[in-house]
Parts: structure tokens; sequence; C-alpha cells
């Protein structure tokens, strides 16, 4: 497609009519140009999503909207407030490391890579660590059900996730803190700066985004050096390369397969295609990070390429909130995982790893 049809026509899954964008400097176009809009309910004028706790946040929003909405978090992920983060984040890395030794052989997802993010974010928003269990329940069901699955055990989770929402933010609100979730509280409470459903809207967000996202970039690399001996072994005798490799795990198997949706806001025409007002407008944000335009080599995995500017977090407006938090958490993960087990090998052929389903996230299910 990249080649032949980089802006290809095509009916999605669940009927709409849409494009998807293959290319790097189209994808960087449409991630850019504000006649692609992220709010649907514009176009229709009903507000469809009014019903879903994960639609009303920045990642949904076009300015002013959108401004008003990531300001309101954007202070708690700044590379600075994160690199505050980096001893902690470090004492989970090595506490959990703790809790596997002895052990022959472990599940490197579930063991490992799913624990230390989800301990991160849920420590950033004061989520009780006895419930951590529950919210990756309802995390998953969100991401796997935001692929069109529907059944009756995604609508349990999404009652059950709402009415814990409730409960906790009452409690949070009758004794304020300085944490995140106080601080938005505040906000809606004063009344013109967020809505219940926005308060709502981003918590959602961030807890999906802090479960489902990380947790790849942290399995995703591993493999690449487990198929890469000869770079593994590179790395463990340079640890500074680590911040190039995982730039480079970003770019050649990124984490999020495909952006979030656009809709054209108005009929118009891009790359000499005309596109229908309310056209579905997706980028292949992986096949953009291999095209051989922008990457020499694409296909070569090079822990030592420079300067990659790869769009596994994005670009433009909704350039990813949690860019720094994730690229140190992946950092941590992977160096105190190599130090601690050096001789680390796969236990199956790389062949018989499970990639997950749907078309957001691009994770394996299992590590053994
Ligand atoms: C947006 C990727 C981790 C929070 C995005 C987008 C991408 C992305 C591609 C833009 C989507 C679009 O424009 O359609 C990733 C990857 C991650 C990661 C690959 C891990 C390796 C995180 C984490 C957080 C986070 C840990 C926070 C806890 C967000 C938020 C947005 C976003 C809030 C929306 C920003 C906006 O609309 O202004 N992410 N993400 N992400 N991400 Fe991440």
């Amino acid at each position: 497609l990249r080649e032949g049809d980089p802006v290809y026509r095509m009916k999605f899954p669940d009927g709409q009519n849409g494009w998807m964008i293959t290319r790097y400097e189209d994808a960087v176009e449409v991630l850019k140009d504000p006649r692609f809009i992220k709010d649907f309910t514009k176009l229709s004028g009903a507000d469809i999503y009014s019903e879903s706790v994960f639609a009303r946040n920045m990642l949904f929003a076009d300015p002013p909207d959108h401004k008003r909405l990531r300001g309101l978090v954007q202070k708690a992920f700044t590379p600075q407030m994160v690199a505050g983060l980096r001893g902690r984040i470090q004492e989970i890395a090595d506490e959990l490391l703790d809790s596997l030794s002895g052990k022959d052989s472990m599940n490197l997802i579930d063991d490992y890579a799913f624990q230390l993010p989800i301990i991160v974010i849920c420590e950033m928003l004061g989520v009780p660590s006895e419930d951590r269990d529950k919210f990756r329940v309802w995390s998953n069901s969100l991401i796997e059900g935001s692929d069109g699955v529907t059944s009756d055990e995604l609508i349990t989770h999404m009652g059950e996730f709402i009415q814990y929402l409730g409960q906790w933010f009452a409690q949070v609100r009758g004794n304020l803190g300085q944490d995140l979730i106080s601080q938005l509280i505040i906000s809606e409470d004063e009344g013109d700066r967020l809505t219940e459903s926005e308060l709502y809207g981003i918590v959602t967000l961030l807890i999906v985004a802090g479960h489902e996202t990380t947790v790849n970039l942290i399995g995703n690399s591993i493999i690449a050096l487990l198929e890469h001996p000869e770079q593994m072994k590179q790395l463990q005798e340079n640890p500074d390369l680590i911040h190039t490799a995982i730039e480079e795990v970003l770019r050649y198997n990124g984490p999020v397969e495909f952006s979030t949706s656009r809709w054209a806001g108005e009929d118009l025409e891009f790359k000499g295609k005309l596109m229908a007002k309310g056209d579905l407008v997706i980028v292949a944000l992986n096949s953009a990070n291999h095209d051989p335009n922008q990457f020499d080599d694409p296909e070569i995995f090079d822990i030592t390429r420079q300067k990659s500017q790869h769009l596994a977090f994005g670009t433009g407006i909704h350039l990813c909130l949690g860019a720094p938090l994730a690229r140190l958490e992946g950092e941590i993960a992977i160096m105190s995982l190599l130090k601690r087990y050096p001789k680390i090998k796969l236990k199956v052929d790389k062949n018989e790893l499970e990639w997950r389903p749907g078309m957001i996230v691009r994770g394996v299910k299992e590590i053994p």
C-alpha cells in the first residue's frame, strides 16, 4: 500500500467509509492538518459519545477544548516532573525483580512488563494498591471494546468501572490533596474548567494509556533484543545506548499500531484524493515508521540509529502526553531486567509468540 496506493480508500470493519494513510510524509501532514478533526459529534450534531466514559478527553477533542483539557494534566507529565519519578520507578522495577528471584522461568508480560507501568500510573493517580487488579481487567475490556467488540462482559466491566470511579471521586472530594485526581476534581468543582463527563474521560484515558501501551514497549524491546543477540550484547556493554535502543524499538515495533480516528471535517482534497465530510481517516503509524523515504534500511533493527523522528507517539497537538514517562519506564525496565538476568532467553520459538488481537495495540500476550 505504501508504495502503490498510500492514501488508500477502504471500508472499515464497522462499515464506515474511510482512508488509510501509510507514508511517513502524509502521516505527518494528516496528524497536523486541522481539516482532520477528532470530535465526531461536530459532524453528526448528536452526542453519540455521551454514554461512553472514554470519550470526553483531549484525545477526542479539537481546539479550543483540546488545549483546555490537555492543559489540566500537562504539568504532571513534563520531562522535568517525570525525571523526578526516576528513583521510584527504579525501586518498583527492583521490587518486582526481587519478587521473581529464585524462579527459573517467568512470563515477562504478566510478571514484569504489565506490573511496572500499572503501579506507576496508579501511584500517580492515587489508586489504592488493592484495586490495581480490577483496573487491569477494566482497562483491557475498554481497549478491546474500542475495536468494536461488544459483549455482556464489556458492559458489566464498564458498569463496575463507572461505579468505582464515582465512589472514588466522592472519597477524594472529601479529602483533597496535592495529587492529580484532587487537582482535576477541584477543576470540576470550580465548574467552568471541567465538566463531569470530561473528568471521567480524562481519568479513563490516563488509566488506559498507562496500562496498555508501555507494557508492550517493554515486551517488544525484549523480543527485539533477543532476536538480535549481537545488539543485546552491545547494549549490555554500553548501557548508555538504552536511549537510542528504546527509540529504535518504538520505530521498529511500536506499541501503538494505528492512530486513533480522525474525520474529514469538510469535503476536501488530500494528495489528489477527494475525501467526503465525515470520512474516517486512520494513520498507520508503524507503516510510516518503516517508510524507506524517511528511514535508511527501515527493516533493519539498529539500536544505534540516530535522530529517528519516528511517529510512535504521533505528532501535532495530540502528540502523546505520556511519552517522557513511557520512555523512562521503558529504559529502567529493560536495563534493570538485563542487569539481573544477563543471560535471559526465550523459552519458546519466537514464531510461537501470540500477538494480541485488535487494531490499536501491538504486543504479545505472553513472553515465556
Ligand atoms: C496520545 C502512543 C504511553 C497518555 C498518544 C498518541 C499515540 C500514543 C500514538 C496519539 C494518537 C493520535 O494522535 O491519534 C503511546 C505509546 C506509549 C504511550 C506508544 C508507550 C510506549 C502513554 C502513557 C500515557 C499516555 C504512559 C499516560 C499515562 C496519552 C495521552 C494522549 C496520548 C493523554 C492524548 C494526547 C492529546 O490528545 O493531546 N499516545 N502512548 N500515553 N497518550 Fe500516549
